[in-house]
């Protein structure tokens, strides 16, 4: 006997016999339509046909290959069962029915095969594409996963709420799109698991609280921003007014009314200001995790020569750490996910009159209130306006009747901005996340322009107050500066 007749005898003739069982044909059908749902997948995607949707992963490659691995699963298994059965029955033929197209029971065995593979892959690829969709939306990214509620909330808010978080965090070509999906993949595990953490805290893998910044996987910005924005654009100068009240009764309003020279590439292709200037080949490493420590800076000048500043502390020495390319998520990191202070979270909502400044002391309570420790969001809802209530009451009774609806608005909107920017449950706090713009809260800018960075020739990288911006009025009453640009 051949070695083929012999398999053919001794292997596939009984598990063709064995194998006409309903748990085996359904675990027959079960492989087949996730085979060729993910094998036409693979297909369209290699002509290009599909977009770089991260989520598709999910699909792809979590879900359908473990339908197709228990299907695969299920064969044997039907197998094994009516061998068990017929050996107890004693059933079990001395030969086995021949491979004939002829047989009936054979032919019926095919026929059902067939017909569950279309009505499976029908199925399979309808559910796929629909669930596809839907988690290709922000909603699905941002919302079904409580663990991005931080960054949903502020994206909701910010000037991107229309931008998918795809566009930014994936961007387009195949590679991003495969890393996206393991990890994806891996995230959706994690996030699954967690409610077994306390099981066994150190075996089961779970995601970090918070979701560390920066984002290492993020990709260059010429993929993700740029395919928007364009970096050549010139913006000229962008006027900035910034109010702040004190902790007065009066709470006493100032301003600061700045000129930001953001320049770009003007029309003679010079590259100025704080766009224009970066936009050259600046190179950095931070020894720092959260990239604030940056005591290493090389500058590529536009004649191609290269300009190395370098913290005095290191006389000279490259550090060690991550070395990147400067681009638009070195200043702009919250571009969608803003966390302000909880300082100017009360000053902005004060200055836009959502917190009535005409509540006397509301500003430092407020703070003190907004800076409170509560357990969750559900808490602090509670006790934000039950406190604000509560100060009135103990220091100045008749505000409460006055001003009752000041008071009461005052407290939501304490509350909400808190659940704008507070999230104890992802341990994220006031000042958790930093905002590399500008340099009041955070180091932002001074990172780098801190007059410490010097290069061999002895120049620094500029601390100059005026390279950046003109302070035409600092935290002055009423400015003149702004009744004469007509701005109140
Ligand atoms: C306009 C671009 C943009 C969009 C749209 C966007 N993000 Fe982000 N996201 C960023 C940038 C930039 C960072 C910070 C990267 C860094 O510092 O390295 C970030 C960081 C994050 C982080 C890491 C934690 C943190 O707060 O830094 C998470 C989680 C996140 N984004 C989730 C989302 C989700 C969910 C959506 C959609 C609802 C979304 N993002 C939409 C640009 C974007
Ligand atoms: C899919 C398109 C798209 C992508 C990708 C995108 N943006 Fe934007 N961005 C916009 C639009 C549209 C606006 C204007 C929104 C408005 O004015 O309300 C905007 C506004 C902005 C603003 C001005 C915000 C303000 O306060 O007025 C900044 C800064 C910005 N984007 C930075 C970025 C950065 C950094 C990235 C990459 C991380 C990015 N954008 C990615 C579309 C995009
Ligand atoms: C060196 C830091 C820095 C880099 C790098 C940078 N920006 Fe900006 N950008 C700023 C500052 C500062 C502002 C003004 C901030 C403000 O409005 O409060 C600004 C403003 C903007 C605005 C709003 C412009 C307006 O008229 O209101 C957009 C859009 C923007 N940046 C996009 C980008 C993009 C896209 C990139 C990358 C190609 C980029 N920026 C790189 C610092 C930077
Ligand atoms: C990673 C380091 C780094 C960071 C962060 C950084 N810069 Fe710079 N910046 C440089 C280098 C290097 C130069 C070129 C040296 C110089 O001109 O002083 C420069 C130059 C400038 C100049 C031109 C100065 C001049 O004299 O013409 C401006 C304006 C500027 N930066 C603004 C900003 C602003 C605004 C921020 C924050 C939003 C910022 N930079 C953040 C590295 C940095
Ligand atoms: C490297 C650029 C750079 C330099 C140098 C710089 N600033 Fe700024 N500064 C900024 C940017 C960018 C902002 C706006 C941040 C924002 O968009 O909120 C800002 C904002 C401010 C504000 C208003 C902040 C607020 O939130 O009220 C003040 C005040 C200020 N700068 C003072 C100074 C003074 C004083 C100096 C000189 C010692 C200086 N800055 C040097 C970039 C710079």
């Amino acid at each position: 006997m051949s070695v083929l007749q012999k398999l053919r005898e001794e292997w596939i003739r009984p598990a063709l016999f064995f194998g006409n069982n309903p748990v085996s044909l359904a675990g027959g059908a079960i492989t087949t339509g996730s085979g060729v749902t993910m094998i036409s997948y693979w297909m369209a995607q290699m002509a290009g046909h599909l977009s770089s949707n991260p989520y598709l992963g999910i699909i792809f490659f979590l879900f359908l290959p473990m339908l197709f691995l228990i299907g695969l699963a299920l064969i044997p298994v039907g197998i094994v069962l009516r061998r068990r059965k017929l050996l107890r029955e004693g059933l079990i033929p001395a030969e086995f029915p021949k491979v004939d197209l002829n047989d009936r029971i054979f032919r019926h065995g095919i026929d059902i095969v067939l017909v569950a593979t279309v009505v499976n892959f029908l199925v399979v690829a309808t559910a796929s594409y629909h669930g596809a969709t839907y988690m290709d939306s922000p909603q699905f990214c941002g919302s079904s996963c409580h663990v991005m509620s931080p960054e949903y909330t502020a994206y909701k808010v910010s000037p991107h709420s229309h931008v998918a978080c795809v566009e930014c965090h994936i961007g387009s070509g195949a590679e991003a799109y495969f890393s996206a999906k393991i990890n994806g993949t891996k995230q959706l595990i994690e996030v699954t698991l967690h409610p077994l953490v306390p099981l066994a805290p150190r075996l089961i893998p779970t995601y970090p609280t918070p979701i560390p910044s920066p984002v290492t996987s993020l990709r260059p910005a010429r993929y993700t921003c740029e395919s928007c924005h364009s970096p050549r654009r010139f913006d000229g100068d962008k006027l900035l007014v910034k109010s702040d009240f004190a902790d007065d009764e009066k709470n006493t309003e100032t301003q600061t009314v700045l000129i930001l020279h953001l320049g770009g590439v003007d029309s003679l292709s010079h590259y100025i200001g704080i766009h224009g200037v970066h936009l050259g080949h600046i190179e950095y490493i931070a020894t720092d995790p959260s990239r604030t420590t940056i005591p290493w800076v090389e500058r590529t000048n536009p004649d191609g020569s290269q300009t190395t500043y370098v913290a005095s502390a290191l006389n000279g020495a490259e550090p060690k750490g991550e070395r990147r390319v400067m681009d638009c998520i070195d200043c702009h990191n919250r571009a969608a996910h803003t966390f302000v202070t909880a300082e100017e979270a009360i000053n902005s909502a004060m200055a836009a009159g959502s917190i009535s400044p005409s509540l006397p002391y509301i500003h430092k309570e407020g703070l003190a209130l907004l800076k409170g420790s509560y357990t969750s969001q559900a808490e602090a809802r509670v006790k934000i306006p039950a406190g604000l209530e509560a100060f009135y009451r103990s220091q100045n009774p008749a505000v409460l009747t006055e001003k009752a609806a000041l008071v009461q608005a005052a407290g939501k909107e304490l509350y909400l901005l808190y659940s704008q920017n507070v999230f104890p449950f992802m341990k994220v706090t006031w000042g958790t996340h930093p905002n590399h713009i500008g340099h009041q809260s955070y180091p932002g800018c001074f990172r780098c322009h801190d007059s410490d960075h010097v290069a061999k020739d002895g120049t620094f990288i500029t601390q100059d107050c005026s390279a950046c911006h003109n302070l035409l009025a600092v935290d002055e009453s009423k400015p003149k500066v702004l009744s004469v640009l007509g701005i109140h």
